[in-house]
Parts: C-alpha cells; sequence; structure tokens
C-alpha cells in the first residue's frame, strides 16, 4: 500500500491530529470521590494520597460548589466513621442522623443538581473493617445483604440518586432493587461494583477512612486478579439483578476487563482508577521521575480508550483544570 498509505499524514500536526482524535476528556467523564468526616473546619490532607483531603460538613459544602463550577458533576460520597460508633453489624450506617446521611443532604443543599453517589458497604462501620457481618471468622452473605438494603434504602431517603454496593457479596443488588421498588424509590439508581479485584492498590483509600481489614483479607468476596471470565458473570448477574451502572475496579491493572465488559453489556461502565494508581503517580512525580499531567492524561484517556463511559478519579480536579 505504501506510498498511497502513510499513517504519517493523520499526525502531521496538532490540528490534524485533534481531528482525528478518537478519545477525547471531558469533566462529563468523572465522578468525584470525596472523603467525609465529622467535625467544623476540618480539611485533612490524606498522607498516602498527596492533595487529596477529608472534609467535615461545612468545607464539603464549599467543595462541592467549587466542584460543579469547574463542570464537575457527580460526587461519591465515602465517610470515615469515629471508632466508638463501630461494630461488628454496621448498626450506625442505618443511622437517619449518620454522618452520610447529613453529608447526602449537605450536598444537595449546596448543589441541588449535583448527581449524588453513595458507597453502600459495610467496612468503614465494622469494627473488623470487613464489608460483611463476620461470625467465626467468615463473612456472613445473606445477612450482610439485608443491611446492605436497609443502607441503600437510608441513603435513598436522605435524598442520594444513586447507591454503589461496593461489597461484593453475591445477591445484594436484587436484595436492593427489591427493597428501593418495594419503598417507592424507582428512580433511585443502582451502580454495582460489579468486577471488584481483591487488589493491593487500595491501601491509601483504607488510610483515608482508616478501614483497613482487622484480620484476614478480602479474598473471599473480592475477585481473583488472575480471573477474567469470573468478571464477565460476575457483572452479567449484576444486571440481570437490576444494576443501572456496572464498574470495574481497580483501573490501569484491569483494562483488558473493562473492554471484555464494555463489549459484553449493554449499560453504562464505571472504572474505578484507585488510591494505590493515584499513589504511584503522585509519587513518582514528587521525585521528579514521571511528568504528573502527561502521565496522568495518559492513564485517563488509556480508561476511556479501553471502555469507561465514566471515570471514578481521585485526578478528577487536576484534569479537569488542565484541560478547561
Ligand atoms: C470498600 C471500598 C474500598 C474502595 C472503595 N470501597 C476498599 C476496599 O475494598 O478495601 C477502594 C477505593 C480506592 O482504593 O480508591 N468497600
Amino acid at each position: 500500500m505504501y506510498p498511497l498509505r502513510r499513517n504519517r499524514r493523520l499526525r502531521t500536526n496538532e490540528t490534524i491530529r485533534s481531528l482525528v482524535r478518537e478519545n477525547i476528556i471531558s469533566p462529563n467523564d468523572f465522578l468525584v470521590p470525596l472523603f467525609v468526616v465529622e467535625g467544623k473546619g476540618v480539611k485533612e490532607e490524606i498522607a498516602s494520597m498527596p492533595n487529596y483531603f477529608r472534609f467535615s460538613l461545612d468545607l464539603l459544602e464549599k467543595e462541592v460548589k467549587e466542584l460543579w463550577k469547574l463542570g464537575l458533576k457527580s460526587v461519591l460520597l465515602f465517610v470515615k466513621v469515629p471508632d466508638n460508633l463501630k461494630d461488628n453489624a454496621g448498626t450506625e450506617a442505618l443511622n437517619a442522623d449518620g454522618l452520610m446521611q447529613r453529608a447526602i443532604k449537605t450536598v444537595k443543599n449546596a448543589v441541588p443538581e449535583m448527581l449524588v453517589i453513595t458507597d453502600v458497604a459495610l467496612d468503614p462501620y465494622s469494627s473488623f473493617g470487613h464489608d460483611g457481618v463476620v461470625a467465626d471468622g467468615k463473612i456472613l452473605n445473606d445477612d450482610t445483604t439485608a443491611i446492605l438494603a436497609e443502607m441503600s434504602l437510608s441513603h435513598a431517603i436522605a435524598g442520594a440518586d444513586f447507591v454503589a454496593p461496593s461489597d461484593m457479596m453475591d445477591g445484594r443488588i436484587f436484595e436492593m432493587r427489591t427493597l428501593l421498588e418495594d419503598e417507592g424509590f424507582y428512580d433511585t439508581g443502582i451502580m454495582s461494583y460489579s468486577a471488584k479485584y481483591a487488589s493491593a492498590f487500595y491501601g491509601p483509600f483504607r488510610d483515608a477512612l482508616d478501614s483497613a481489614p482487622g484480620f484476614g483479607d478480602k479474598k473471599t468476596y473480592q475477585m481473583d486478579p488472575a480471573n477474567r471470565e469470573e468478571a464477565i458473570r460476575e457483572t452479567l448477574m449484576d444486571i440481570e439483578e437490576g444494576a443501572d451502572i456496572v464498574m470495574i475496579k481497580p483501573g490501569l491493572c484491569y483494562l483488558d476487563i473493562v473492554r471484555d465488559i464494555k463489549n459484553a453489556v449493554n449499560v453504562p461502565v464505571a472504572v474505578y482508577q484507585v488510591s494505590g494508581e493515584y499513589a504511584m503517580i503522585k509519587a513518582a512525580s514528587e521525585k521528579g521521575w514521571l511528568d504528573h499531567d502527561a502521565v496522568m492524561m495518559e492513564q485517563l484517556t488509556a480508561i476511556k480508550r479501553a471502555g469507561a463511559n465514566m471515570i471514578a478519579s481521585y485526578f478528577a480536579k487536576d484534569a479537569v483544570k488542565l484541560i478547561s
């Protein structure tokens, strides 16, 4: 074919490159994770996540107004629960006046159009740091899904638009959907962490919420990084059970899975670029070993190219400021 076809013609300058570019990151792509703590005037940096913070409710309000101005229109809420409120069943998760429930209302009052997605899992509330009820060193599935359904309802009542179970118990989407329907919350969506791997990249997040498992690991519920077909099976089941959006987590190491799932389903696909992925880029660029902005944009673009319709990322603000 050469020289009739010279592929470099389409790379001659930035104008032609931008014309033929297949994937472009925009503010609409992002879900912004936010960590919330009790107190007033609190904005604490997370040690293993430079330039990322936990906010008390008053400063959360300021933060979401700023996000909205930047064009970031969806947030993913996580709460750091005081130790004295943690127990095996995560009782505090159902408190109508708990930190999550107040955080939902705070965001909705500050920016009514902001899409509020809440994390549904027991680990921040669990005295064992596990995503489920513990008995004899095991994580009980069905006892946990019953609580997760109640937790979803509590978030919906507080005003959440979407609930996002990040626990990986079997059957939780069905339990949650059924209870939400029974209670009239037809429009409350479910974004399922449908293919969530037992990853070592969650370390900084567990620092942020003080939610590391007190014993063992999460390998009896989160997926084995070696598996691919299982991710498709998990995701198809969650869709059958009523998930509106599915998610793959982490991002970078799992982009093959993202593409497989994108090709296998017809619902929107989210990808979570997790805390350890953020920490790696921050650490290497602090040392001057990587170009922070360039590596950040390359990874976000790769996630989108792999098939992500939306990306949960701690880089959302950095990226949007860079491209605006
Ligand atoms: C727990 C949860 C985790 C993350 C989101 N929800 C950690 C875990 O499973 O232990 C990790 C997010 C991140 O690392 O950025 N339900």
